[in-house]
């Protein structure tokens, strides 16, 4: 039998090793990841812009003699509103015949009709610098215009990037509000 005058300690050792044993199996420096810093929200979103090939679209481009590359002076502002489309045939864009490109590939003409790539720089008027996070996160994860209104068109592939986590989707609108503002209104898609 334990001895009474025995049971203070015997109860001190035990806190001590269940405390122990406790601590030792969390790590909390290893489960909550560290919040980034602004910079390196924006580094982040930069990485991840240049990965997802966002520029591949929503950048007009230079045509060099190996393809077109995206126009530094102009970066993510989306289809030139002053650039006129080339002469196409509707007959070629139905059912199961072609998706027309321009040579910029900001603007896509399918079946379901001709649709500009956005202006993404944070230019207040015509780009997302009026909108906030939340706008720009529900449009990514619902496809629906600033997650709320129509369907967000062919090509823009949403449905890939909405799977992007919260963090990744901070980073890029991050970096996207970082950018030059380009004053230019991307002109509203066709429906066919
Ligand atoms: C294959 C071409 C293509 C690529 C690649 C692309 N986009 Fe788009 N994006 C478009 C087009 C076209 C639209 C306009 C669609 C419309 O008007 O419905 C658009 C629209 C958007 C919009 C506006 C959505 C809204 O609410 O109206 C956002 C934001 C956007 N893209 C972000 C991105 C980001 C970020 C990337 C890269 C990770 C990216 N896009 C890559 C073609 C593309």
């Amino acid at each position: 039998m334990l001895n009474s005058k025995y049971i203070p300690y015997f109860f001190i050792l035990s806190v001590f090793l269940i405390t122990l044993v406790i601590s030792s199996c969390s790590h909390p420096e290893e489960t909550t990841a560290k919040q980034l810093t602004q910079a390196e929200l924006i580094k982040r979103g930069a990485y991840l812009v240049e990965f997802g090939g966002c520029n591949d679209c929503h950048s007009t481009k230079i045509m060099t003699e190996t393809g077109p590359l995206p126009d530094p002076a102009q970066l993510l502002s989306g289809h030139p509103v002053d650039e006129p489309l080339a002469e196409y045939k509707k007959e070629d864009v139905v059912k199961g015949k072609w998706v027309l490109f321009n040579q910029s590939s900001t603007v896509a003409i399918g079946p379901w009709g001709i649709s500009y790539a956005a202006n993404l720089t944070p230019d207040l008027e015509t780009g997302i610098g009026g909108w906030n996070e939340e706008v720009f996160k529900n449009a990514l994860r619902t496809g629906k215009h600033m997650g709320a209104g129509r369907p967000i068109l062919p090509p823009m592939p949403w449905q890939g990037i909405s799977q992007l986590t919260d963090e990744d989707i901070k980073s890029i609108y991050s970096y996207l509000q970082s950018i030059k503002p380009v004053k230019n209104k991307v002109p509203d898609p066709v429906l066919f």
